[in-house]
């Protein structure tokens, strides 16, 4: 059996849906509280027993490199100042798991990003994380779910939850083998559409951010046209896969938060704070003198 022991975090695009906060820091540096999102992300595939990760970036945002780095005057001053928890903090993000990045010269897609990790897979199944989505599981992450499902059915996974209708047009969506089956954990699929208009998708099912790639994968992004917006789509690579019964959906379980737009990045944050023992009570306190 493939243990899944590699991922890739696609993190090159401009993150224009958030400028001007994105005009000088990577979007995925912006942060629930003080924590960047993508810290959350690394921290999940560390947890689905991801040993190596790979992120594309593009020019600008060395940030990124930055937070996963040692920051030796930093942690000096802070060991001098005798500050030994936030020290910790500090060092923690340079310790979740080894990563190596990979730039991406031009922005041509989230197809393209994860084409660019071929070398990096050498062959093994690899998994995909988008930094857009963050998800709070109470047991497995919802990567581990993905992971278990990939360890059964051998088929690359998209990792799906069910939305709203008027949300539809915003994400990848899945069409089950037989529609009864959508109401299972785990379901072949034989067909996804990018981001259809709600009358036109084939379920509710959307793919939110998680996959787990057989090696077959790379051939079929070389083989996917761009799409009218001149980007290569992942969810039209799949379709190449999904034609010969190779693709199938984990409906994963936790809660989550789409960090890609105002209110989930709200949203967020105030169930990040409310997980916060040391700041619940004074956000409850503001949150009830509101009404
Ligand atoms: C991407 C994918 C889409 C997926 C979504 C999840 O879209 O193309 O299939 O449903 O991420 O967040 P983007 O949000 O980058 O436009």
């Amino acid at each position: 059996m493939n243990k899944v022991t590699k991922a890739v975090i696609p993190a090159a695009g401009l993150g224009t849906r958030l400028l001007p906060a994105t005009k000088a820091i990577p979007k995925e540096m912006l942060p629930i509280i003080n924590i960047p999102t993508l810290q959350y992300i690394v921290q999940e595939a560390a947890d689905a027993g991801i040993k190596e990760l790979l992120i594309v970036i593009s020019r600008g945002k060395e940030a990124i490199k930055n937070h996963f780095a040692p920051a030796a005057k930093l942690e000096a001053e802070l060991l001098a100042k005798k500050k030994l928890a936030l020290l910790e903090e500090v060092r923690k993000s340079n310790k979740i798991v080894k990563i190596k990045y990979v730039y991406q010269a031009k922005q041509l897609g989230l197809g393209h990003a994860i084409g660019c990790a071929k070398d990096f897979a050498k062959g093994q199944p690899i998994a995909v994380l988008l930094g857009d989505d963050v998800v709070v599981s109470k047991g497995k992450t919802a990567l581990g779910q993905c992971i278990d499902a990939y360890n059964k059915t051998k088929c690359s996974i998209v990792g799906v939850q069910p939305v709203e209708t008027k949300v539809i047009n915003k994400y990848g969506i899945v069409s089950p083998v037989k529609k009864a089956d959508a109401k299972k954990d785990v379901f072949a699929i034989k067909n996804l559409v990018e981001k259809p208009e709600p009358e036109e998708a084939p379920s509710n099912l959307a793919i939110l951010g998680r996959y787990v790639l057989t090696p077959d994968i790379f051939n079929a992004i070389a083989k996917t046209a761009k799409d009218k917006s001149g980007e290569i789509q992942i969810t039209n690579a799949l379709k190449f896969l999904a034609k010969k019964n190779k693709v199938c959906a984990c409906k994963f379980s936790g809660t989550r938060y789409d960090l890609g737009n105002k209110v989930g990045m709200v949203k967020a944050t105030i169930d990040f704070a409310l997980r916060d023992n040391e700041i619940k009570e004074d956000i409850l306190k503001f949150i009830r003198s509101k009404k």
